[in-house]
C-alpha cells in the first residue's frame, strides 16, 4: 500500500460487473476495458466463463502499475450450473449437512470458472411472503437461519477460502432487508431494535463466526439511517460487536441510491458511505468519481451531519483499500492472480451434483397433507394436470443465473423414469390470466407460456384427461419470475385461474394429489382443504421435479418442514409463530375481542413453522427434565423418546421451544431454542438428549441500538418439544439466578 498512489486505491473499491446482460439496478456498468486499462477496478462480477474470467485478469494485471490482481464475484445462491432447490426449500431441509454439502458443491462449479467470491449465503429472516426474495433466504426463524448461515459459510469456504473448489462467502444482505414496510421489495423498515438484535442479526453473527470472509449491505433503511451509510451497524455492531474483520460491499448501485434516500448529494453520499464502512461501491462508480476531490479537499455537511477532512477522507480510503487487498491476500490472489484460473480447472462430475440436487428436492419439499392417497404405487394410473406439469425452466427458480432449462427433468419425464408409466398430461390453467403481469413476469425471458384457448377449453381437456386416471396430480403454483428480487406479491396465494382448475379437478371426486412449485409460503385457502394431499415443492432446481416423484411414489419419504409460515389468507402476512401474546382475548368475553381477523374462521387452514408430515407414524414419550430448578450456570439436559411405529424408516425433526411467562418486556410467545434430526428405521425408539442453558433464554433490551444490553432472568421457562411449532408438550423449569 505504501507504493499505491490515490487514484490507484480508489481504482482497487470500485467493484464493476462484467456487463453481459447483468442489471440489476438502475445504471448500465461503464466501459469495463477501459477502466481495467487504467487500473480502476477491484473486482469483477458476472464473468459466466473461466476464458472470460481469465482474459480480463490477464487486461487487469497488464493495466495496473504494480501488477493487482481482481478478484470475481457471481450470485451463486442456490447452486451454480447445477441448480439446487431455492434456500427456502433448502431451509425446509433442516440438514445441515445437505445445506453444507450443495454449497460445497456450488463453490467446487463455481471456482472451476474462476471465481473467487459468492454473494450467498443470503441470510435474511423474513416473515412476510408478500416479499419476493423469501424464495433465496432461510425462513422466519433466526436460530435456524443462523445455522443455515454457518452452514452454508462452511461449505462455501471450508477451512480456507483459498483452497481447492473453495470460495469466499458473502452474508446478505446486511441487515432487516426481509422485513421491508408492507413486504415490498427495497423498502424501508422500522422496528424495535430487541427485534432487530434478537431476530435479524443472529444469523449474521453465525455466519462472522463460521468464517465468512465478507458481507453485502442491504439497500434499505433500518430505523430511518440507510444501510449503506449505516456506521452504527457496519463499523459498530458488526466490526466492533462481532470482531468481523473481512470485505464490506454495497449492493448493485447502493452507494448512490443514498442520493434518492435523501442522504445528499453525491459526494456527501459517498462520504457517508466510506465512513460507514462501505469498502467497495457495486456498479454505481461513484466512489471513482467522488473520492479524488473528497480526498483533497474534505467534506463539510452539516445538513447531512457529516464532516471530513481531506486527510480523513484518504485514511477511510485506506482503511477500505487495505480491506481489500486482505481479501485479495486471503484467497491467495497476491501470490499467485490466477489461482484456481488455471486452463485445466475442471468443475466437479455433474452426475454427482445431480444426485444431490435430487437428495435436496425431496428434502425440501413439505408434506402439508395426506389422506392416506400417498405415496402410490408405481402402477397407480395418474393424470398430471397443470402448467407445471411438463416445465423445465420454472423448476430452476429465481437467481439462478447459471443454470440451464434443458438440465431439468420435467415432472412427466421424471414419473414415467421412475414407474415406467407415461402419464397422461394436460395444461389445465395458466399461470396467471393478466396479460401485463405476464409481460412483467416474462422480463428477464420466457418462462411464462400462455394457453391462447379460452379457459373452459382448457379446462374440458384437464378433465377428460383426469377422467382416464385413478389419481389426480395437479402440478401448480408459481413462476420462477413470481418469487425473487422486486417481485413481491399484494396477494400471496395461488393465482385465480390454477385455483379454479384445483376446485374443478376436487369436484370430480377422485383422489386429487395438489403438488405445489412455488417460491414463496403461499396462502393455499380452500386448496388445502380440496386437496386429498398437499405437497409443497418449492422450485426444487435441475432435480425439483425428480424429487417430487421420488416423494410421490415413495422412493423416498418426505422429511421437510415448513421453515416459513403458510398463511390460510394472504391478508395475515407478515405472520409468525413467534408472535408476541396480547392479552386478548380475555377468559370468559365475547369472542370479538381477540388478535385475529373477523372475516377468517378460525379453523382456517395454516401451516405453522416446522410443520411437515412424513409417512410414518412419530410418537412423543414425555420429556424430562435432569432437574426442574436449576442454577444459571449449570446446564439442564432435556430428554425425550422419540418412537417410529410406522413401516418404513423416518426423518424426523425434533424441535424445542421456549417460553418465558414473566419477563422485563413482552417476548415472543414462544421461540425455538435447539432441534434435533434422527433417522428412525421402522419399530425403533430413539432418546433424545437436549443440552438447556440459561444462555438460551437471553434477550436484549435496547432503547437505541449503543444502549442494548442482553439480559437474563430467574424465574420460570416453559419448554416445549415436539414436530413443530404449534403441536408440543410442555416442562417447567426454574433458573434459580
Ligand atoms: C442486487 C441484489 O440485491 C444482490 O443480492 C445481488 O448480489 C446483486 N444485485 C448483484 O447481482
Amino acid at each position: 500500500m505504501a507504493q499505491m498512489t490515490l487514484a490507484e486505491k480508489i481504482g482497487q473499491l470500485n467493484l464493476m460487473a462484467a456487463g453481459e446482460g447483468l442489471m440489476t439496478g438502475a445504471r448500465q456498468p461503464t466501459s469495463l476495458a477501459g477502466r481495467l486499462d487504467t487500473g480502476q477496478v477491484g473486482a469483477i462480477f458476472g464473468t459466466k466463463s473461466l476464458a472470460t474470467a481469465r482474459a480480463m485478469q490477464e487486461r487487469a494485471l497488464a493495466g495496473s502499475r504494480l501488477r493487482i490482481p481482481l478478484f470475481f464475484a457471481e450470485d451463486v445462491i442456490h447452486g451454480h450450473r447445477t441448480v439446487f432447490p431455492l434456500n427456502i426449500g433448502l431451509a425446509c431441509s433442516w440438514d445441515m449437512d445437505l445445506i453444507a454439502a450443495t454449497s460445497r458443491f456450488a463453490a467446487a462449479e463455481a471456482a472451476a470458472e474462476g471465481l473467487h467470491q459468492v454473494y450467498a449465503p443470503m441470510v435474511d429472516i423474513s416473515r412476510d411472503a408478500r416479499w419476493g426474495r423469501v424464495a433465496e433466504g432461510p425462513g422466519e426463524e433466526p436460530l435456524l437461519a443462523a445455522r443455515i448461515a454457518a452452514a452454508a459459510v462452511r461449505g462455501f469456504q471450508g477451512k480456507d477460502p483459498a483452497g481447492k473448489g473453495r470460495v469466499a462467502a458473502c452474508l446478505k444482505h446486511f441487515v432487516a432487508y426481509g422485513a421491508p414496510e408492507s413486504g415490498r421489495d427495497y423498502d424501508n423498515v422500522s422496528l424495535a431494535w430487541e427485534d432487530l438484535l434478537a431476530t435479524y442479526l443472529p444469523p449474521f453473527s453465525a455466519g462472522v463466526e463460521a468464517g465468512a470472509a465478507s458481507v453485502m449491505v442491504a439497500f434499505n433503511a433500518v430505523n430511518k439511517l440507510p444501510m449503506h451509510a449505516n456506521g452504527p451497524l457496519i463499523e459498530g455492531w458488526l466490526r466492533a460487536g462481532t470482531g468481523f474483520d473481512g470485505l464490506v460491499v454495497s449492493d448493485y448501485t447502493g452507494v448512490a441510491e443514498l442520493v434518492a434516500h435523501g442522504l445528499g448529494p453525491a459526494p456527501v453520499a459517498v462520504a457517508r458511505a466510506i465512513h460507514a464502512g462501505v469498502d467497495m461501491d457495486m456498479v454505481g462508480e461513484d466512489y471513482l468519481r467522488e473520492l479524488p476531490a473528497l480526498a483533497k479537499s474534505g467534506v463539510d455537511a452539516p445538513d447531512a451531519g457529516i464532516s471530513l477532512t481531506g486527510a480523513q477522507v484518504t485514511a477511510l480510503v485506506d482503511r477500505a483499500c487495505r480491506r481489500v487487498l486482505d481479501f485479495k491476500q486471503r484467497l491467495g490472489l497476491l501470490d499467485d492472480p490466477f489461482r484456481g484460473m488455471a486452463k485445466t480447472a475442471r468443475p466437479p462430475a455433474r452426475g454427482r451434483g445431480r444426485a444431490l440436487a435430487r437428495k435436496a428436492a425431496a428434502s425440501a419439499a413439505v408434506l402439508l397433507k395426506n389422506d392416506g392417497v400417498l405415496p402410490l404405487a408405481a402402477e397407480t394410473r395418474v393424470a398430471l394436470i397443470g402448467p407445471f406439469a411438463a416445465d423445465r425452466a420454472n423448476m430452476l427458480g429465481t437467481w439462478a443465473v447459471s443454470g440451464r432449462a434443458e438440465d431439468v427433468t420435467p415432472l412427466g419425464e421424471a414419473v414415467t423414469a421412475l414407474t415406467g408409466q407415461v402419464p397422461a398430461i394436460a395444461w389445465g390453467a395458466n399461470i396467471v390470466d393478466e396479460d401485463w403481469l405476464v409481460q412483467r413476469l416474462n422480463v428477464h425471458g420466457v418462462t411464462v407460456r400462455q394457453d391462447p384457448r379460452p379457459e373452459a377449453e382448457i379446462m374440458a381437456e384437464a378433465l377428460a384427461t383426469a377422467g382416464q386416471a385413478e389419481v389426480i396430480i395437479a402440478a401448480v403454483g408459481e413462476a420462477k419470475e413470481h418469487a425473487g428480487e422486486s417481485s413481491s406479491r399484494l396477494s400471496p396465494d395461488l393465482p385465480a385461474p390454477q385455483r379454479r382448475l384445483i376446485a374443478a379437478l376436487a369436484a370430480t371426486g377422485k383422489p386429487l394429489v395438489v403438488v405445489l412449485f412455488a417460491g414463496r409460503p403461499l396462502a393455499l385457502g380452500a386448496v388445502a382443504e380440496q386437496a386429498d394431499a398437499l405437497l409443497y415443492a418449492w422450485h426444487g432446481g435441475v432435480a425439483g421435479p425428480e424429487g417430487v416423484a421420488d416423494l410421490l411414489f415413495g422412493a423416498a419419504n418426505p422429511s421437510g418442514r415448513l421453515a416459513m409460515a403458510l398463511p390460510a389468507h394472504p391478508g395475515e402476512v407478515p405472520l409468525s409463530y413467534a408472535h408476541e401474546p396480547t392479552g386478548r382475548p380475555f377468559p370468559g368475553h365475547f369472542a370479538k375481542f381477540r388478535t385475529g381477523w373477523l372475516d377468517m374462521p378460525d379453523d382456517a387452514p395454516r401451516f405453522p413453522f416446522g410443520f411437515g408430515l412424513s409417512y410414518g407414524q412419530v410418537e412423543y414419550g414425555m420429556p424430562q427434565l435432569s432437574r426442574p430448578r436449576a442454577l444459571a450456570d449449570r446446564p439442564v439436559t432435556l430428554r425425550i423418546n422419540v418412537t417410529n411405529s410406522g413401516p418404513c424408516e423416518v426423518v424426523e425433526t425434533v424441535q424445542l421451544y421456549a417460553s418465558d411467562p414473566v419477563a422485563r418486556i413482552t417476548r415472543p410467545g414462544r421461540w425455538l431454542i435447539d432441534f434435533q434430526q434422527v433417522t428412525l428405521p421402522p419399530g425403533t425408539s430413539r432418546e433424545l438428549r437436549f443440552r438447556v442453558t440459561s444462555d438460551q433464554f437471553s434477550y436484549p433490551i435496547a432503547p437505541s441500538l449503543e444502549g442494548a444490553e442482553w439480559v437474563r432472568d430467574p424465574g420460570l421457562i416453559q419448554l416445549h418439544i415436539g414436530p413443530n411449532s404449534r403441536d408440543t408438550q410442555m416442562a417447567e423449569l426454574t433458573w434459580l439466578s
